[in-house]
C-alpha cells in the first residue's frame, strides 16, 4: 500500500514526500519533470517518470503500485504566466485532472487531496477569505483550479471518488534541515526572488505595484511554510481514510503582510541590504489575500508551527545560501 504523489519533484510536492518518508509511509513518485527536479524526491520513493495526461502511464503505474491515496501537486503554478499562456494551463491542470480522475475510477482509488489555490477566490469582497466566500478567478491559473475543483465533486457524486481541496495562500521557506527548498527556472515568486538579491545573484527587487488598495499600496498576501503545508496534507490523508465527506479548506496564517514588509523581514533575516525598486503592477495581482482557516485548524486539527514570517524566510535563506545554484549541482 503506498501514497502516490503526482508532481512529487516540485517545489511543494518534494517536501510532501519528504513528510511522507519521515512519517514511514510507503511513497511513489509521479512527475514529468517539466518544472521538477530528480535530485529533490527522496531516494527512498519510488520515481516514475511520466505525464499524468498520459493514460497508458497511469495504467501501467496504477497496475504496478498498490496506491491507496494520490495527493496531486502536478500542475502549473504561475499566475503571470497563465495570463499570456491560458492554454498551457486548462490543457496541463485541468485536462491532466480529467485522465487522472477517469484513470482513478478505472482503477478504484477513491480518495485524492489535491492542491487548490487562494486564487480561485479572485478579488475577495471581505477579508478574511473563508471557504465559503464566492469563487470568482481573475487569472486563468485560478480558474484552471476551480475547474479541477468542481471536476472532483462531479467525480465524487457520480464515481464516489473522495476528495480534500487545500486552497493555499503563499507557500514559502524550506525543508527545516536546509536539504530541499524551492527552485523554479525561471524564478517568479517573491521570497526566491528576494533571497537571490541576497545572494548577489540578482542586482535589484522589482516591486510590482505601490498603488494598492492596503496601508503601504504594496500587494498583501498570508505567507505558509511549505513543512507546515505538507502537515496538513498529511492530515487531509487521514481525514479521507476515516471516511470523511469531501471538503475544501484553506491553508493560510491568516495574518497578511505586504511586499515591503517581507523585503524588511527579508533584510533583517539575511543582514544584507537587498535593493529594491518600484516597477509598474503586474497582470492578475488582486490587491490583498487573507486566510481564515479556522476550518482547517478545527476539522482536520492543523496547527502550523511557523506563525512568523522571519522564521520562515530564514528557512528559506537556509536552503538558497547552502545551494546557490538550486538543484543544478544534482540532477
Ligand atoms: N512580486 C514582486 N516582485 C517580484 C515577484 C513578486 O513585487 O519579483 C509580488 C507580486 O506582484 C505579488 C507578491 O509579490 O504581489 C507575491 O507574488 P508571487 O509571485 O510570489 O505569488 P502570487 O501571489 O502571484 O502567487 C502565489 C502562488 C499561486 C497562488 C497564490 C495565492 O504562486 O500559486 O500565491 O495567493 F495561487
Amino acid at each position: 500500500m503506498a501514497i502516490l504523489v503526482a508532481g512529487g519533484a516540485g517545489y511543494i510536492g518534494s517536501h510532501m514526500v519528504k513528510d511522507l518518508i519521515e512519517h514511514g509511509e510507503d511513497v511513489v513518485v509521479a512527475d514529468n519533470l517539466s518544472t521538477g527536479h530528480r535530485a529533490a524526491v527522496d531516494p527512498k520513493a519510488k520515481f516514475y517518470e511520466g505525464d499524468i495526461r498520459d493514460r497508458k502511464f497511469l495504467d501501467k503505474l496504477f497496475d504496478s503500485e498498490d496506491i491507496t491515496a494520490i495527493v496531486h501537486f502536478a500542475a502549473f503554478s504561475i499566475v503571470p504566466e497563465s495570463m499570456t499562456k491560458p492554454l498551457k494551463y486548462f490543457d496541463n491542470n485541468t485536462g491532466g485532472m480529467i485522465t487522472l480522475l477517469e484513470a482513478m475510477k478505472d482503477h478504484g482509488i477513491k480518495h485524492i487531496v489535491f492542491s487548490s489555490t487562494a486564487a480561485t477566490y479572485g478579488t475577495p469582497e471581505h477579508m478574511p477569505i473563508k471557504e465559503t466566500d464566492p469563487q470568482k478567478p481573475i487569472n486563468p491559473y485560478g480558474l484552471s483550479k476551480l475547474m479541477m475543483e468542481q471536476m472532483m465533486a462531479w467525480a465524487d457524486r457520480s464515481y464516489g471518488i473522495k476528495f480534500v481541496a487545500l486552497r493555499y495562500f503563499n507557500v514559502a521557506g524550506a525543508a527545516v534541515d536546509g536539504s530541499i527548498g524551492e527552485d523554479h527556472g525561471p524564478e517568479t515568486h517573491l521570497v526566491p526572488i528576494i533571497m537571490q538579491v541576497a545572494q548577489g545573484k540578482r542586482d535589484e527587487l522589482s516591486i510590482f505595484g505601490n498603488d494598492y488598495n492596503t496601508p503601504d499600496g504594496t500587494n498583501v498576501r498570508d505567507y505558509v511554510h511549505v513543512m507546515d503545508l505538507a502537515d496538513a496534507h498529511m492530515l487531509a490523508l487521514k481525514y479521507l481514510a476515516e471516511g470523511n465527506e469531501s471538503a475544501a479548506f484553506n491553508l493560510g496564517s491568516s495574518t497578511g503582510f505586504s511586499n515591503m514588509q517581507m523585503l524588511e523581514a527579508a533584510r533583517e533575516v539575511t543582514g544584507k541590504p537587498i535593493p529594491a525598486k518600484m516597477a509598474p503592477r503586474r497582470g492578475g495581482d488582486p490587491d490583498s489575500l487573507i486566510a481564515a482557516s479556522d476550518k482547517a485548524r478545527k476539522v482536520l486539527g492543523w496547527k502550523p508551527k511557523f506563525d512568523d514570517v522571519h522564521d520562515i524566510i530564514a528557512t528559506a535563506w537556509k536552503w538558497h545560501s547552502t545551494h546557490p545554484n538550486g538543484f543544478d549541482d544534482r540532477d
